[in-house]
């Protein structure tokens, strides 16, 4: 333990320095220069200070004044020594930070007992510390831990999902992206951006349960066709319900209601407005704008202006007024987007 001794006379700190000698362990560096012992503390952290009040340049009270200050966070023991009639300069001292006095002439076995007895508080207070930072440092290990696990699930999760759809290439990706970008411009936190980011590449999921006659069909869908096809929202829901992840809990609602539409045109439910969850809306919206820009088997690509015009039509039809402006109003981050993950065979 660093003890940093500051008195003016030479003769008191051979004395006081004896008297600190006889603790195991203590490390004794003294001063006559108060200027120069605080100076010292700047590079080097006590473990206890023991001053003397009267010195020359920079007494008692300013050293322990300007030591607080200067090291707001340092929470250094301090004892000052002082003569009997000084209780002013005590309470003073007590207000600036002192931890504790001794009386000159220094009684040697009160001023070693009160020396240990900081020098042990010091010590255990600095252990506490440092055990409260290494747990903290290993709850942020361990939940960091966590959530790559649950990230590296999904992504495989997806892996097994695209090798049976048609929707191929970065969609998923493109869609998660704007996504993130739209909450973003939302006023959403930055925690309900990531939510997003990971829980929209699993809107559809449920078509894992599509039969391939239906989900490779090169043409058009019959009715019938498309009754099958729109379950893979319920079936998508109920892969992904009952979890205890809010990703997937996000997830399962994003996949249940992907394809329905504000006036209330869409599916499985017909909800309208704010019935539908603002997740579903973006989600729905950033789909439908990246499959309107991708090939199909049943359509060519579009232009970025006609699909920019086509979200710019369906305000208050298919898509949320508000989510639809604000999709608009990010157009150049769209399309720095489209750009940085679009598919090489795409037009
Ligand atoms: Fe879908
Ligand atoms: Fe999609």
């Amino acid at each position: 333990m660093k003890v940093v001794i500051v008195d003016d006379s030479p003769t008191n700190l051979r004395v006081y320095l004896a008297i600190v000698a006889q603790i195991a362990g203590a490390d004794t560096t003294t001063f006559t220069s108060s200027v120069e012992a605080l100076a010292y503390c700047g590079t080097t952290e006590p473990d206890l200070l023991i001053l003397d009040y009267r010195m020359p340049a920079l007494d008692g009270l300013a050293f322990i004044a300007e030591f607080r200050a200067t090291y707001p966070h340092a929470e250094t023991p301090i004892i000052m020594i002082t003569v009997e009639q000084d209780r002013d300069v005590r309470h003073r001292a007590l207000q600036l930070g002192a931890s504790d006095f001794l009386l000159k002439p220094a009684d040697p076995v009160e001023f070693l007992v009160r020396v240990r007895n900081l020098l042990a508080l010091r010590q255990s207070r600095v252990a506490l510390c440092d055990r409260a930072e290494s747990l903290a440092a290993e709850v942020e290990r361990a939940t960091r831990e966590v959530i790559e696990r649950e990230e590296e699930t999904i992504y495989r999760l997806m892996r097994a999902a695209e090798f049976r759809d048609n929707e191929t290439g970065n969609h998923i990706v493109r869609m998660a992206k704007y996504a993130a970008l739209l909450s973003a411009e939302l006023g959403m936190s930055a925690a309900e951006q990531r939510m997003l980011l990971l829980a929209t590449p699993m809107h559809d999921i449920g078509k894992l349960s599509t039969p391939d006659i239906i989900l490779l069909k090169p043409g058009p869908l019959t009715a019938e066709e498309w009754v099958i096809m729109r379950q893979h929202t319920t079936a998508g829901h109920s892969m992904l319900e009952g979890s205890t992840s809010r990703i997937l809990q996000l997830a399962a609602e994003i996949a249940l209601r992907h394809h329905e539409r504000w006036d209330g045109s869409g599916y499985p439910g017909g909800l309208s407005g704010e019935q539908i969850s603002i997740s579903a809306r973006i989600a729905g919206l950033c789909d439908v704008f990246d499959a309107l820009l991708s090939v199909r088997p049943y359509k060519q690509a579009w232009s970025t202006d006609k699909a920019f015009a086509e979200v710019e039509r369906s305000i208050g039809g298919h898509f949320d007024p508000a989510v639809a402006r604000a999709f608009l109003g990010a157009r150049e981050s769209v399309l720095a987007i489209e750009r940085q993950f679009r598919d090489e065979q795409a037009a």
